[in-house]
């Protein structure tokens, strides 16, 4: 390594500690237009190589405008995590050390980091033992692997060996899934050859969880093989499905059932709130990520399926030259659908190791009692409407409940407006059940009832001002 190199790499781990230690970027939205930034980016390609320092330098200054501040405390616009610095050191020494984590004698470090950090995992999340659990990008990959098994299992049900006759020609598989499932999951079903005919949609009550009478009736009306797709932690509402009355109907149906728990599986890990969890534990796979509620930096999910099996036989990859000898340790690529890839187990391994279980519980119930507290400040508001019973950490509200309906829309995306104007474009608003809603999501690390305080007192601020004008303006109607 040169000296520029060197300097490139003391320079990136300053930089990283001071960005850290200032509570990360100016404000929990970027700063810089899009085009502002692709002028920063786009320099050209150079003929000869740089510096490694002057580029590293280079690289901070054309990014620091358009960082996102969702490692700060008053950052509620998604469901990300803020990335504990444990993480990030043990991230910053996965880039260094340049391991392949792609079989055990590429890395046995790696691979026994995400050996241990798996069984860890299913401690900690309460799942069985016996599950076998990849390593992933985030949930979305994890739904994918998951259903992977899940196809191939329901096809060996009936009789099929995908792995050997191939998908043409197999029998039809239906997937039951509420109308309300995350669209990641759509996504994974769509790259699995699963489309709009493959599915029965399931109706959905009013926080989004699938109404069991419909899926009772619905499964009773096909012969076909079965997966079904259920949720913890609905994006917008927080609301988890009824996984004890889903499991039972999965059991007398001989259905694969899926849970997507991308953050609300966490709550499994809290005494306090295992109660929204139960059952959970009955399904056939889980999607979890690590990025989010757990803290560890991006990349990382789990993909955890009960019949370890099904998940190696589905994403399998052998080859002479890959090397496997008796007593070696776990091979990651055995569970997930890549060959080289990130050693994503030793960040995982040391945010547990740095939160420990109580420091997990700790932070996602305090994250879900400041969702209530929100909730209590914001329900008395007249006007504001909170449509989710916050169970979780998640808040969906409109505004002007007491005009005329159509007015509503409107009156909720301004008040948008208006908190952006004073403070940037900090709270993010999604279409839930036909109607705009702002979506207020608490996950970020260092996130206290202090900041709750603060950002109900934005809002109502805002609304206030908001409604002196609206309500004036309904009335002179
Ligand atoms: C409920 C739910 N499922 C799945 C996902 C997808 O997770 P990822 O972005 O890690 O792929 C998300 C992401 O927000 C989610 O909230």
């Amino acid at each position: 390594m040169n000296d520029s190199e060197k300097r490139a790499l003391e320079y990136a781990a300053r930089q990283g500690v001071s960005y850290r230690c200032s509570g990360g970027a100016d404000t929990p939205h970027a700063r810089a237009t899009a085009s502002e930034l692709r002028e920063l980016f786009d320099v050209g390609v150079p003929e000869e190589g740089r510096e490694a320092s002057s580029v590293i330098e280079d690289l901070v200054r054309a990014a620091e405008s358009g960082l996102v501040g969702n490692i700060r405390p008053d950052f509620f616009a998604w469901v990300m995590g803020g990335s504990h610095p444990a993480g990030v050191a043990a991230d910053w020494l996965t880039s260094s050390w340049g391991q392949n984590a792609a079989i055990y004698q590429c890395s046995p470090a790696a691979a026994t980091a995400e050996e241990v950090a798996a069984k860890w995992l299913l401690d900690l999340l309460r799942l069985p033992d016996e599950c076998s659990v990849g390593f992933t990008t985030g949930a979305t990959m994890a739904s994918f692997i998951a259903l992977a098994a899940a196809r191939s299992d329901v096809l060996a049900e009936s009789g099929w060996n995908l792995e050997v006759e191939g998908l043409h020609g197999a029998p039809a598989i239906k997937v039951f899934i509420g109308e309300e499932a995350h669209s990641s999951v759509w996504s994974a079903l769509r790259l699995l050859g699963f489309g709009r005919s493959n599915y029965v949609m399931i109706g959905c009550d009013d926080q989004g969880r699938m109404l069991i009478d419909e899926l009772t009736g619905r499964l009773e009306e096909h012969q076909e093989p079965k997966v079904i797709v259920c949720q913890a932690g609905h994006i917008n509402s927080g609301a988890f499905d009824n996984f004890v009355e889903i499991a039972k109907l999965a059991a007398t149906h001989s259905a694969w059932l899926h849970v997507d728990g991308a953050f609300g599986l966490w709550a499994n890990a809290v005494p306090n709130l295992m109660h929204l969890c139960a059952g959970v534990e009955l399904a056939d796979s889980w999607a979890v990520d690590g990025h989010k509620w757990l803290q560890v930096p991006y990349d990382s999910g789990f993909a955890i399926v009960k019949d370890a099996n099904a998940h190696r036989r589905t994403m399998d990859i052998t080859a002479s030259y890959l090397n496997e000898s008796e007593g070696d340790g776990r091979n990651p690529t055995h569970f997930v659908p890549e060959l080289s890839r990130r050693a994503r187990g030793f960040a995982v391994w040391a945010v547990i190791q740095a939160l420990g279980r109580q420091g997990i519980r700790e932070i996602v119930s305090r994250h879900c009692a400041c969702a209530a507290r929100l909730a209590e400040i914001l329900s008395v508001e007249p006007g504001i409407e909170i449509l989710n019973e916050v169970c979780l950490n998640q808040i969906a509200l409109t505004v002007g409940s007491d005009v005329p309906a159509e007015d509503r829309e409107a009156i909720t995306k301004e008040l948008l407006s208006e908190i952006e104007k004073k403070h940037g474009p900090f709270l993010r608003s999604a279409k839930w059940k036909d109607q705009t809603i702002v979506r207020i999501s608490i996950i970020s690390p260092d996130t206290t009832m202090e900041h709750i305080e603060e950002l109900a007192q934005k809002i109502q601020s805002a609304h206030r001002t908001l409604r002196a004008s609206y309500s004036e303006e309904i009335a002179c109607r």
